[in-house]
């Protein structure tokens, strides 16, 4: 395999670097014979790069060193030589002020590394929630054939004998603590043992729902999204990404635009609404698809929703760990039960397509993965509203909300930013009763880079009456393990002057999600005029990575990439860089 640089036609990228007899052939050549390679090795065998996000300051991806070496010791059994390249790590819950502007930055990192690289193809290890979406979104970009594989989810240890999913369980407790149902010293306890062991978050949160919708877009191999972190089948499975990473950079693809294509992001769309997923994948989904030419627009989540039930049972929108899904059949059997709304001539990186991929899967636990007529609860799992309040779309998770605020009429209480929100949400001269509706706004992708601070707090006296769940409306996201009835990224956001940013204290909001309406029920003239008072907040970044995020961030509809990152480049490095002259010498 490997031995002739032809392939599908193409030359092996690798090839420019290695195979020539000239001066820069024996600069490439010899700088790696330094890493041990010899010439013959570079002259005939494809290379992969290994592109991992392993860091030990972030948890969720600290088994990535280790599954890089069952990668690469893969692509050796293949044939191929091993490249491994670090790339910076995104902790969730470390990184400040948020994670999600450096998703962009990451893209930017894994595809300028991967174009600038000899790889004829490469492999993605990421876990933490954005390292997923940024990863893939650089390889279709890049235009490099590609495998991701995710760092798998943790094993949380609950102190309660229960399911205790990493962060559903940390709000869960929150309330209970902020209810009087759990003391301070109870609390603590949890402290050390609710994220438990490596891997990603164990809840569909947004890590697993990127990981399974990496089955589910063909970018993964079947069956390796739920297996946890610490299982040795993730090993096995490591080393079979490896073999099959070789022999795609030998044949020189599938390419990426050969797998992500309108049909691999309806297939992704129905097994995220069947998940109950996350909303932060609507975002990474939109933004992936733009960068591989697909016309994806929220409306086409709203079209799915409408037809795929709620069938994993998994929390936070149901009761159990991913683990269960994994032992009920993983991915490959959500995935055949879904099937009659599935695009089966779909293609995958395992060579097959979708339908011969799930062939001969089977759902073990039909009380973990549902057949179609008997739902985990009935409704569509999630909704894009849009009104006076949301001209472009906002997301709402409703299979995650208390049903009763499905459609509800309510006085606006605002907030303009996290801290009055941590000042004042207990603060009794608010006013605030069980039918207001707190809205957040300054905290989209302009205004605060949009931390997931859709979950609202509910207030204290309102939690000890036994309150769980009120109508909550934001320009920021959610965690992908949080819950409750928040109406989502809305937008335009009101940094850029979105109706958000015309929202007093007292208006009314109407929300009719079987309407799919958002509306503030204020007359036309008088929005009219707040809009000629309002003032854009000054820019508060003046110079580096974060001054160009701030003049490149699309909307939330859009998937919030930098204007310039939509679409893909041919490689473009000159001839000349690999012909007869050499830098530096
Ligand atoms: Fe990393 Fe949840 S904190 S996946």
């Amino acid at each position: 395999m490997g031995n002739d640089d032809s392939t599908r036609g193409r030359p092996l990228r690798s090839a420019r670097w290695f195979r020539k007899d000239d001066l820069p052939g024996f600069v490439h050549r010899s700088t790696l014979a330094a890493a041990g390679w010899s010439r013959e090795d570079l002259m005939t065998r494809p290379v992969v790069g290994i592109l991992n996000t392993w860091s030990d300051i972030n948890p969720c991806n600290s088994n990535l060193r280790a599954l890089a070496q069952e990668v690469r010791t893969g692509i050796l059994e293949a044939g191929g030589i091993p490249f491994e390249a670090p790339l910076m790590s995104l902790s969730e819950n470390i990184i400040k002020p948020t994670s999600f502007p450096f998703r962009n930055l990451l893209a930017m990192e894994a595809e300028e590394c991967i174009r600038a690289h000899p790889f004829d193809a490469v492999v993605l290890l990421g876990g933490c929630d954005k390292t997923q979406p940024a990863l893939m979104m650089g390889a279709a970009s890049a235009g490099v054939p590609f495998i991701f594989l995710a760092s798998g989810p943790a094993t949380p240890r609950s102190m309660t004998g229960g399911d205790l999913g990493n962060a559903t369980g940390v709000w869960r407790l929150v309330d209970s603590l902020r209810a009087g149902k759990v003391s301070q010293c109870e609390f603590a306890a949890f402290e050390r043992s609710i994220m438990g062991t490596p891997g990603h978050c164990a809840e569909m949160g947004t890590a697993s729902t990127m990981a399974a919708i990496g089955e589910a877009l063909g970018v993964a191999l079947p069956g390796s999204s739920m297996v946890p972190a610490v299982d040795g089948r993730r090993n096995q499975i490591a080393r079979e990404v490896g073999r099959r990473s070789a022999r795609m950079a030998g044949e020189g693809g599938p390419r990426p635009h050969e797998i992500l294509d309108a049909r691999a992001f309806d297939n992704a769309i129905t097994l995220l609404c069947a998940v109950g997923g996350s909303t932060n994948t609507i975002i990474h989904l939109l933004a992936l698809a733009g960068r591989v030419g697909v016309p994806l627009t929220l409306d086409r989540f709203d079209e799915i929703a409408r037809r795929v039930p709620l069938i994993s049972n998994v929390q936070p929108a149901g009761e159990h760990l991913t683990e269960r899904l994994m032992m009920a059949g993983g991915v490959p059997a959500l995935l055949k039960t879904l099937a009659p709304l599935l695009h089966l001539d779909a293609r995958t990186v395992d060579g097959r397509t979708l339908g011969e991929v799930i062939a001969t899967a089977e759902v073990t636990d039909p009380d973990v993965i549902r057949p179609l007529d008997k739902p985990v609860k009935p409704g569509e799992p999630l909704v894009v509203v849009k009104g006076n309040l949301a001209p472009d779309g906002a997301v709402m998770k409703t299979c995650a909300a208390d049903p009763k605020l499905l459609r509800h009429r309510g006085r606006a209480v605002v907030f303009e930013d996290v801290q009055t929100i941590a000042d004042r949400i207990d603060d009794p001269a608010l006013g605030i009763d069980e039918n207001s509706v707190l809205i957040l706004r300054n905290a989209g992708p302009v205004g605060a880079a949009m931390p997931e601070w859709g979950m609202l707090p509910i207030p204290r006296k309102l939690m000890e009456r036994g309150v769980r769940d009120m109508l909550r409306i934001s320009d920021a996201r959610m965690s992908g393990t949080g819950y409750g009835a928040a109406v989502l990224h809305v937008s335009p956001e009101a940094a850029v002057g979105g109706p958000l940013a015309l929202v007093r204290d007292g208006d009314i909001i109407e929300l009719d999600v079987a309407a799919r309406r958002l509306e503030l029920c204020v007359a036309p003239e008088e929005l009219e005029r707040r809009r000629k008072e309002w003032q854009a907040p000054p820019g508060t970044h003046q110079r580096g990575y974060r001054k160009l995020y701030d003049q490149h961030i699309e909307q939330a509809h859009l998937g919030c990439d930098f204007d310039f990152l939509r679409g893909a480049d041919e490689d473009t490095l000159p001839e000349g860089l690999f012909d007869g002259w050499v830098g530096g010498w």
